[in-house]
């Protein structure tokens, strides 16, 4: 205990924490604050692990980060952007992976994060092979809710894939890794650089590497097609050949697809990024009023979304 203690002090000035956020705001924290266990998933320059925080017994997730690799590749920037994204968005949403506190040492990076214990959509989607449209229904309107309020906050995701959705103790979503976010200054509509992973990558990223937050939405159409196919809507036989079914719209649906989920996939996946269903600004007939009011989401109460039980896994 002398140890860690003692250790706790020379990294002392390391410590941090998140600016703003309540119940951790006076409190800095150092490793050795933390007991770490199992590995939850590795990224290219990160591991995510169960810790708990010895003080009080909470559970989280942290991610750890290697600085010599990042800086070895470059990614530090990336790491910056992870944790400023994470920081903007601070507490204010339960569909969104919540930072409670950020520190390094001379190793690594920590950004202790909720601790989603149901793991990854996309395992849930691999296991069952699709999702009933109850379901899809939910998890897309959670989904909805939490983009809105992250475009509200000039965060853009630009990776969204269910391997970033988590799923918590009640099986809700919480999404995840904005080590690809993008943050829009303020009068800043559009980002200049490419990311995202081939499936869900949106035309005018493969055309302009231009993304917006519309970029989201298209990526959106995508993970309710897939949650309901079983399989992606666009996937050729390489990267290449999937982005030219990308850029020509080249997908179909399987027989049998819900009929009001096809026409939100339909109004999502469209090449011009100002016509998605929930891109136009406010008062206009495709801004995220006319998103959450689309027939596909009748059933939702908006208002009891992050209370209501989720639907049985089947
Ligand atoms: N895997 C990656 N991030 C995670 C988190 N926050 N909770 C649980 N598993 C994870």
């Amino acid at each position: 205990a002398r140890d860690a203690k003692a250790g706790a002090r020379a990294s002392s000035r390391a410590a941090s924490r998140v600016r703003g956020s309540r119940n951790s705001s006076a409190t800095r924290v150092v490793a050795s604050d933390f007991q770490f266990g199992e590995i939850l998933g590795e990224g290219s320059y990160s591991t995510v692990m169960r810790a708990v925080y010895r003080a009080t017994g909470q559970e989280y997730a942290i991610k750890v980060l290697d600085k010599n690799h990042l800086k070895r590749n470059q990614k530090m920037q990336t790491a910056m952007v992870e944790k400023n994204s994470l920081v903007r968005l601070g507490s204010g949403h339960p569909g969104i992976v919540r930072l409670h506190w950020a520190f390094h040492d001379d190793w690594s990076l920590y950004f202790v994060l909720d601790l989603a214990r149901n793991g990854e959509m996309q395992s849930r989607i691999s296991r069952m092979g699709s999702l009933s449209t109850e379901c899809t229904r939910y998890y897309a309107a959670q989904l909805v809710d939490a983009l809105e309020y992250m475009h509200s906050k000039g965060v853009i995701h630009r990776d969204l894939k269910p391997e970033n959705l988590l799923l918590d103790d009640a099986f809700r979503i919480k999404i995840t890794d904005f080590g690809t976010g993008k943050l829009l200054d303020s009068g800043e509509e559009k980002a200049k650089t490419f990311v995202g992973t081939a499936q869900y990558v949106s035309p005018e990223l493969l055309e302009a590497c231009e993304t917006t937050p519309s970029s989201d939405l298209w990526a959106l159409g995508c993970i309710i097609y897939q949650m309901i196919a079983g399989r992606f809507a666009f996937q050729g036989l390489s990267e290449y050949l999937t982005w030219q079914k990308i850029k020509q719209l080249d997908y179909t649906f399987p027989e049998g697809f819900d009929e009001q989920a096809k026409d939100l996939v339909q109004k999502l996946l469209l090449r011009d990024p100002e016509q998605r269903l929930g891109a136009g600004p406010p008062g206009s007939p495709n801004d995220m009023q006319a998103l959450r009011a689309h027939p596909f989401f009748a059933g939702i109460n908006w208002k009891t979304l992050w209370k209501d039980p989720a639907p049985p896994l089947e």
